[in-house]
């Protein structure tokens, strides 16, 4: 096995792995510790079925465990309560008990569903998380935030539950088409500019390697955006309070997504134009310098994300922007930053909003 690097999440008793390195989908070793019963569900997609599935059965077909797969309709459009219900079909219909494991391999549609139907089913079956894109290697596997879209809202119904393990396969993002890749950059751009400037650095001098998928490059960026989230996470796991600060660059990104109608951008370029527009306003209110700013945008533009907000009226973004989970009793929530790792939390008088929105366009 190449140099495989574990990051630990400590939650007490739901303390878990993320082990992240190459080629780890096809080592048994890695699994065999997270299954405990006689089965295993690997639920999983039509795109990275045929890419890694055999990988992982041929992974697990040592540890004699009744292996079955559901292969779900890809797309974010499919993460609703249809789709979900494939899942328990297929756990119901194999008998599949208490003791059964379940395996999300995929990127984070996957691994907001499966996660989700774990702990649902039977209240509760164990499961391990095997994320496929980058995103969901820096972002959405680690946390335990699972669920599903409502026609109504984005991940409206949902639990956290935290799997057993988490195993990021580095080599699994080769075939991952380039606008997911940027989108996952996106994410670590976001980790680095509100936890460590040290990091932040990095990313600036390392954003061409990881444009090119370069695995050494990729280990260092998902195993520093995990610590990070991980800390985080440690810290405040039903995001009462710290948690929040990963959501830089969201208020205004879900407001793109749900203004555009979901799937137009990638979450990760909503994010990172939302990012642009938080650093705007966090230069408008007085806390940050507008060279930081600059060095911001320099780098979402080199990791070719998009800054330029797409035009859907200054009143739609606020209609948008208050109806974001963050926004309580209609007053929206902002995280501003102040400088590379540090943020803040906050309201902004709406003569700022409106000039960050003129701006954006
Ligand atoms: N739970 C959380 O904390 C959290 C955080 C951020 C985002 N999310 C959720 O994650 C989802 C987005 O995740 P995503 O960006 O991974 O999108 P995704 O799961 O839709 O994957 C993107 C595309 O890449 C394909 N794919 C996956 N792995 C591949 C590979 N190795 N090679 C080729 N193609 C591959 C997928 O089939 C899909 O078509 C959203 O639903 C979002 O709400 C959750």
């Amino acid at each position: 096995m190449d140099r495989m690097i574990t990051v630990n999440v400590e939650l007490g008793e739901r303390a878990y792995p993320i082990h992240i390195g190459a080629d780890l989908i096809g080592q048994t070793a890695l699994f065999a510790p997270h299954i405990a019963g006689s089965s295993v569900t690997i639920v999983t997609n039509t795109t990275v079925d045929p890419l890694y599935g055999d990988t992982l059965r041929a992974a697990l077909a040592p540890l004699g465990k009744l292996v079955s797969t559901v292969v779900l309709p890809d797309g974010e459009a499919h993460k609703n309560l249809g789709t979900l219900n494939l899942i328990f079909d297929a756990l119901l219909g194999s008998r599949a008990d208490r003791k059964t494991t379940l395996i999300a391999l995929g990127g984070g549609v996957i691994g907001d569903m499966t996660g989700f139907a774990a702990a649902c089913y039977m209240r509760g079956v164990p499961f391990i998380q095997v994320p496929t894109t980058l995103l969901s290697q820096v972002d959405s596997s680690v946390g335990g935030k699972t669920g599903i879209n409502h026609p109504l809202g984005k991940n409206m119904i949902g639990a956290f539950y935290q799997p057993q393990a988490v195993i990021a396969d580095i080599g699994a993002l080769r075939t991952l088409p380039a606008r997911e890749l940027a989108a996952g950059v996106a994410e670590v751009i976001k980790t680095g500019a509100i936890a460590d400037a040290d990091f932040f650095t990095w990313i600036e001098a390392n954003i061409e390697a990881l444009n090119r998928c370069e695995p050494g490059a990729l280990t260092e960026a998902v195993k520093r955006s995990c610590e990070i989230k991980a800390s985080v996470v440690a810290k405040d796991e039903r995001e009462g309070g710290l948690r929040a600060i990963l959501n830089f660059g969201h208020t205004f990104g879900h407001a793109i997504e749900a203004g555009l109608g979901y799937g137009e951008w990638l979450h990760g370029e909503a994010v990172g134009c939302g990012m642009a527009m938080a650093a705007d306003l966090s230069v408008r209110m007085g806390y940050l310098d507008d060279a930081a700013r600059r060095r911001l945008v320099d780098v979402i533009i080199a990791a070719h994300l998009p800054t330029k907000a797409p035009a859907l009226g200054e009143r739609r973004y606020v209609e948008l922007m208050q109806v974001d989970k963050k926004a309580e009793a209609g007053a929206i929530k902002f995280i501003l930053l102040k400088r590379f790792g540090e943020t803040l939390i906050t309201q902004a008088p709406d003569a700022e909003v409106h000039a960050t929105l003129a701006a954006a366009v």
